[in-house]
């Protein structure tokens, strides 16, 4: 037998032993969340049954080291793992993955108010279009504001989108339609990754309608699209992503007066870049906009650049993009209103995600939409965003997404938050690095002023974010 004042110093040696091997400092946690809603997906997009599994935790807390999650749980047992000096209470709120937009249009100039009333008195979008007004408005008044002016008006956007609890949104081109302006607007999403709190994930979409100078030669500008302003954007987006310290320049012509061409990466050191920075290229596929054939060469004169590939397609009509688009390996395919069952089939047995934009049919005050009820039964991953632009969805709230999704689309409020963040973030191409609340993941997190997630969807036309997380930090607070 042994003494049992023995006995006792063993076990209080083990439980040292196992404290000081357990306990981690983390730099935050975030405790008492009534519901911590992680939608864990185990790093892969959601379809079927896991649509409406947002993966909650009652009681739970988040732990994050630097600007990671690395623990996520009850919150006594994240008390048990970790211990930091910074610590939030949630006070039995719910904290959930930030919210990702995965189609937006935000860096633009100017307004379409003069449209809106047209619109109301029962003009047609595609009409207006034609006309030389809708996008070709936002085009004239985008090609005159400088790169200042287009920076500082798209900043305000991504403050409200900031305030309604996105941390990371896809912003497209294509209000330029000629070279200069399409760098200008690719220079200004760069600018603003750089300088606000939202991450920014770039689209160059030239092809977002035919400049009334190639009127009748789409071809020519699909041309000019191929060969000079997709070759420049690949060199923009190098200057920006690529650190040049760490490549050597061809010897001399690392010289004084050398530009960017002086350097030589090889095409895979090229191609990590590209995986460690998604950079799309998109194609409005659509009557009066570009053909099957016109946009599937755009989309594969962008894939030899090595970009990913997103595509509008089926907005108004059905001119076979979806198919084309997901045989090309898009990333996803956006809007999706007019697809046949046969893509809708197609698109379930691919790794493409399917983004629905409820904001526009709601904004032309239609009742019909997406059949994003059906997609989701059929297996295809779906992810909601706001199209946030000037014409067909001034928009910049995914909540409010989330509730025309529920009420016209059928989602249920677990699918609609699946879809607009951890779904989302596989639209974007960053399915392993954000959208949900697991370890490993950014800590890209809100606190929101409810007791249970459905009111996301629930309640429409407020705000129920409290306060955003982005990488660990807090950076707004309404
Ligand atoms: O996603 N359909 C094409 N592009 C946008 C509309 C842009 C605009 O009207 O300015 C969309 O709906
Ligand atoms: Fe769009």
């Amino acid at each position: 037998m042994f003494p049992l004042f023995l006995l006792i110093k063993l076990a209080a040696r083990r439980v040292n032993t196992y404290n000081l091997k357990r306990v981690m400092k983390a730099d935050l946690i975030i405790q008492n969340a009534e519901q911590l809603v992680t939608c864990a997906s185990n790093f892969k997009p959601k379809r079927l049954a896991e649509m409406q599994d947002v993966g909650i935790i009652e009681n739970g807390a988040i732990a994050i080291i630097e600007d990671k999650i690395v623990g996520v749980g009850k919150s006594r047992e994240i008390h048990r793992q970790f211990e930091s000096e910074n610590v939030i209470d949630a006070q039995s709120k719910v904290v959930c993955p930030a919210f990702v937009d995965p189609h937006t249009h935000v860096v633009f100039a100017g307004n379409r108010l003069d449209e809106f009333e047209l619109k109301i008195r029962g003009a047609d979008y595609l009409e207006i279009l034609e006309n030389g007004g809708g996008i070709l408005s936002t085009v004239r008044q985008t090609r005159e504001a400088s790169l200042k002016d287009l920076v500082e008006q798209s900043r305000k956007r991504l403050d409200k989108l900031l305030g309604l609890g996105v941390t990371t949104c896809e912003v497209k081109t294509g209000y330029g339609l000629d070279t200069e302006t399409e760098l200008k607007m690719l220079a200004a999403i760069f600018a603003l990754d750089k300088i606000h709190a939202v991450d920014l994930i770039p689209t160059f979409l030239p092809a977002h309608a035919v400049p009334p100078e190639y009127k009748g030669n789409e071809n020519d500008y699909v041309h000019l699209i191929c060969n000079e302003m997709l070759p420049g954007a690949a060199r923009l987006f190098a200057l920006d992503k690529i650190d040049f310290d760490k490549i050597k320049p061809q010897t001399a012509a690392g010289a004084e007066g050398a530009g960017i061409d002086s350097y030589r990466f090889s095409g895979s050191a090229w191609l990590s870049v590209m995986q460690n920075n998604p950079f799309f290229v998109d194609v409005f596929c659509e009557k009066n906009a570009f053909n099957l054939e016109q946009s599937k060469r755009v989309l594969e004169a962008g894939k030899r650049f090595g970009m990913k590939m997103k595509a509008h397609v089926d907005e108004f009509t059905n001119l076979g993009g979806a198919r084309m688009a997901i045989e090309l390996g898009a990333t996803s395919i956006d809007h999706l209103d007019a697809t046949s069952d046969e893509e809708i089939e197609l698109l379930a047995n691919s790794n493409t995600i399917g983004i629905v934009t409820p904001t526009v049919n709601f904004n032309f005050g239609s009742c019909e939409f997406a059949d994003a009820r059906k997609m989701i039964d059929a297996g295809c991953a779906i992810a909601v965003s706001t199209d946030y632009n000037p014409g067909s969805a001034p928009c910049p709230s995914q909540a409010l997404a989330m509730a025309i999704a529920c009420r016209y689309q059928k989602l249920l409020p677990s699918e609609a938050l699946n879809a607009a963040t951890i779904n989302a973030a596989f639209a974007v191409g960053l399915g392993d690095k954000i959208g949900s609340l697991e370890i490993g993941k950014r800590a890209d997190i809100l606190i929101l002023d409810t007791i249970d997630y459905r009111e996301t969807a629930y309640e429409f036309g407020g705000n129920l974010v409290e306060k955003v997380f982005k990488n660990g930090k807090i950076v707004h607070e309404n």
